[in-house]
């Protein structure tokens, strides 16, 4: 079932939840876990992500419920083309069908999608289709939904690179131009705030190049739970954790 093109509201109940937590600015999620949840029920893995699509939906809510600014989803990696052909053309299959049948609704609430990663190596139909779902809801103001797709850190900052690189070459800037803020500026996820929390389901304890330079001071939550059984309280155990973390970024004083 698509999203409906219904307004999302918030109830009361979780007004209160609100009020009781840090609400992270942006948070990041590793979806992982979809294969396991399908093989452990005798089923294609295909159906852990056709499912996985059916808790990041999930999620979307509770992002625009909870007050958050800014989700950004890791949805396919650079890495993840290892993957047999059928698995990597199931996914691409989702993403377009999430983007086309979710985007009413996702409009309706406000909410502004940008897709981040390497599109060029996408066919031109899908890149079409990006390109009009980013412009359609490029003026909207309230949850900034990012799907990275076909997303790798290290990828982003290598062509993040190349592009400084070219631009002294040209004599557009100078070395002395080369900063901090001019790197984060050339990242897929320029005038996007670093995130504050990046949340792992599925178990594994690691990263897996997404966000790298991004997540610097990031607060990393890795959860048991496999994707498509995350739920609001898998949601609310992560801000509870994230709540009681102090970020200090480098100094001494907790920064809330
Ligand atoms: C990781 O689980 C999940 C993925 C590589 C794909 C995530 C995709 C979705 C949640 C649905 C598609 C969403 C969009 C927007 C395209 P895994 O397959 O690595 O699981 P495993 O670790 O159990 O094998």
């Amino acid at each position: 079932m698509p999203l409906e093109s219904a307004k999302i509201t918030i109830p009361d109940a979780k007004k209160e939840a609100v009020a009781k937590l840090q609400i992270p600015v942006h948070i990041g999620v590793t979806m992982d876990g979809n294969g396991r949840w399908a093989q452990a029920r005798g089923k294609p893995r295909t159906e852990g992500h056709r499912e996985g699509i059916k808790a990041l939906r999930k999620l979307v809510e509770y992002a625009i419920q909870f007050d958050v600014s800014y989700l950004t989803v890791f949805s396919f990696s650079s890495e993840n083309w290892r993957r047999p052909k059928n698995e990597v053309e199931f996914i691409f299959k989702l993403l377009r069908r999430f983007v086309e049948s979710d985007l009413q609704k996702l409009h309706t609430n406000n909410v502004r999608i940008r897709i981040l990663g390497d599109r060029e190596k996408l066919e031109a139909g899908l890149q079409k289709i990006i390109a009009q779902v980013e412009s359609k809801t490029a003026s909207n103001t309230g949850l900034n939904l990012n799907v990275a797709f076909n997303y790798g850190g290290r990828a982003e900052i290598t062509l993040a690179v190349r592009k400084i690189a070219g631009s002294v070459k040209n004599g557009d800037i100078s070395l002395d131009d080369i900063n901090e803020n001019l790197v984060a500026e050339t990242l897929f996820t320029s005038q996007i705030p670093d995130p504050d929390l990046l949340i792992r389901t599925g178990g594994e304890q690691r990263t897996s190049n997404f966000l790298v330079w991004q997540s610097a001071y990031a607060e990393l939550v890795f959860l048991e739970v496999l994707w498509p059984d995350f739920g609001e309280s898998n949601f609310v155990h992560a801000l509870e954790i994230y709540s009681s973390r102090q970020r200090r970024f480098g100094g001494i004083e907790a920064v809330s």
